[in-house]
Parts: C-alpha cells; sequence; structure tokens
C-alpha cells in the first residue's frame, strides 16, 4: 500500500516532466521537420512527438530507475506487468498540433499494481495543469476541480472522439455519435482523449467516451476524473480494462443513463 506522501513524490516528478515536455512542444510549434503517418492512415508522428518523449523519459527514469515504462513512441522499458508502470503520451491530438489546431498535451499516468494513480496532463497552449493522486483530489493550475452537476443527459455537453481504426471497422463510433447527438444539447470532438477526460473532470463537459484508446491515452486522465468525483467505466459499466482501451466517463448523475444510450445504438 502506498503512502500519501509517496504519492506526492511521484506526482511532482510527473508534474516536472510534463511541465518539461509542454515546453518542448511550445518550442517546435509551427515549425515541425518531420511528420510521418506510423502505419495506419491518419495516426501521425512527428520531431516534436518523439523530442518531447525523450525528456519526460530521461526525467522519469532519473527518478525511478526501477520503475517500467509504456511510452507511445519508443515502447516498452521494463516489465510490463510491474508494479509501478509510467503510461506516457507525450503529444496527445499530434493530428490537431501537426495542423496548428492548439488543442493538444501531455498525459503522464502512473499505474500501481495496475491501477492509475497518479496523473498529470498539460495544457501547453492555455497553460493548463490538470493533475490527480489517489486521495489528494484533483486540480487544475493548482485550483480544486470537480465533475459538472448536469442530471439530465437532453441538458448535456459530450466529447467524443474517433480511433485511427476508424475505416477499418464498423465499431467506429459513427452510430454513437449521432445517436448521442440527438440525445443532449452536442457532442464535441476535440481530438484529444486527455484533454477530454481533464473537461470531464472540470466540469466542462458532463461525460465523454470513446473506444480504441490506449494506456497512454487514458491512464492520467482516469485519476483526474475520478479524483474530481467522477464516474469511469466501459461502455457496459463494468471496470475499463486499458487493453480494450474503452471507456465512459462522465459525472455520476448521468452516467447509467449514457451507458445505456450507448449499448441501445441502433446499429
Ligand atoms: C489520439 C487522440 C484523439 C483520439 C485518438 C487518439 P494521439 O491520440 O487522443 O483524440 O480520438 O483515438 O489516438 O495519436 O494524438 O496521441
Ligand atoms: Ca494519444
Ligand atoms: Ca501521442
Amino acid at each position: 500500500m502506498e503512502t500519501t506522501d509517496q504519492l506526492k513524490t511521484y506526482l511532482e516528478i510527473a508534474t516536472e516532466a510534463a511541465l518539461a515536455a509542454g515546453a518542448v512542444l511550445q518550442d517546435y510549434w509551427g515549425n515541425l521537420s518531420q511528420v510521418e503517418e506510423k502505419g495506419r492512415s491518419g495516426d501521425l508522428v512527428t520531431n516534436a512527438d518523439r523530442a518531447s518523449e525523450t525528456v519526460i523519459l530521461e526525467i522519469i527514469q532519473r527518478h525511478f530507475p526501477n520503475h517500467s515504462i509504456l511510452a507511445e513512441e519508443s515502447g516498452s522499458f521494463g516489465k510490463q506487468q510491474a508494479e509501478y508502470l509510467w503510461a506516457i503520451d507525450p503529444l496527445d491530438g499530434t493530428t490537431n498540433y501537426a495542423h496548428q489546431y492548439p488543442i493538444y498535451a501531455v498525459s503522464i499516468g502512473l499505474l500501481i499494481a495496475g491501477v492509475p494513480q497518479v496523473g498529470v496532463v498539460y495544457n501547453p497552449a492555455r497553460k493548463e495543469l490538470f493533475r490527480a493522486a489517489t486521495g489528494w483530489g484533483a486540480s487544475c493550475n493548482r485550483q480544486p476541480i470537480q465533475v459538472s452537476k448536469t442530471d439530465e443527459l437532453a441538458h448535456s455537453l459530450l466529447v467524443t472522439g474517433f480511433a485511427y481504426d476508424r475505416r477499418e471497422t464498423s465499431d467506429n463510433n459513427y452510430a454513437e455519435f449521432c445517436h448521442l447527438t440527438h440525445l443532449t444539447q452536442g457532442v464535441r470532438r476535440s481530438g484529444s482523449a486527455a484533454l477530454d477526460l481533464a473537461d470531464v473532470a472540470s466540469g466542462r463537459v458532463d461525460g465523454y467516451w470513446e473506444r480504441g484508446l490506449s494506456p497512454w491515452d487514458l491512464a492520467a486522465g482516469m485519476v483526474i476524473v475520478a479524483e474530481a468525483g467522477g464516474k469511469i467505466s466501459s461502455y457496459d459499466g463494468s471496470p475499463v480494462s486499458l487493453s480494450e482501451g474503452r471507456i465512459l466517463a462522465s459525472n455520476p448523475k448521468i452516467h447509467s443513463v449514457l451507458s445505456e444510450a450507448l449499448l441501445n445504438t441502433p446499429q
């Protein structure tokens, strides 16, 4: 069992890494020399993604040489079933970033015994630092944040996203997007899963769902939503499986009705 002081130490180092990576992303903004597809159409990687990840890895590995890492661009270091596993997305929202659409973030989460317990999501363009650790609450720029209190789907604003395999599968979220658009005040698509979760945590949106995500998209934001009083599950209400990558995160008041709406989407 982790003490709250230990969690605080992990949170501080994750914060140092996220702020350093954010500065790198701002340096490269509008000045990319490499933009490549990673294999799947639309799934980009740039020199900014790589430079940001290098800075994060250096800080995490210097402070915690015995911890394992799962980083989007460089892959795995150490045992992936380890007690301590850092899940790192050095640039969440690469498509936005490559087009100079200023919605992107750094996402750094720590799983302890497989459970996300520390999370930092940093939005350099707005200088917003979202943080949480289990038992410590969630904050934005060190001010406490909470999920919204909207209690009816018809009054809610939601956000979602579409995975890079959307052309290859009929489970591509298009039907769910239409269905929820009819049932709510609107559904947004920001292009950054980490910021979508941070927006649920801060009550700017009432709920978020998406499929096809990776642990580095989710780990940090899940802690932030949970500590802000939100509810997180898979679409059917069961616990999120980080390997499956399907998430429904919302304020607790609309969670079950949102789950029903997703499960009952006409296909
Ligand atoms: C993507 C973003 C996007 C989501 C995709 C993710 P990336 O991450 O979070 O919002 O819809 O599924 O893969 O590629 O920009 O790090
Ligand atoms: Ca991502
Ligand atoms: Ca990324």
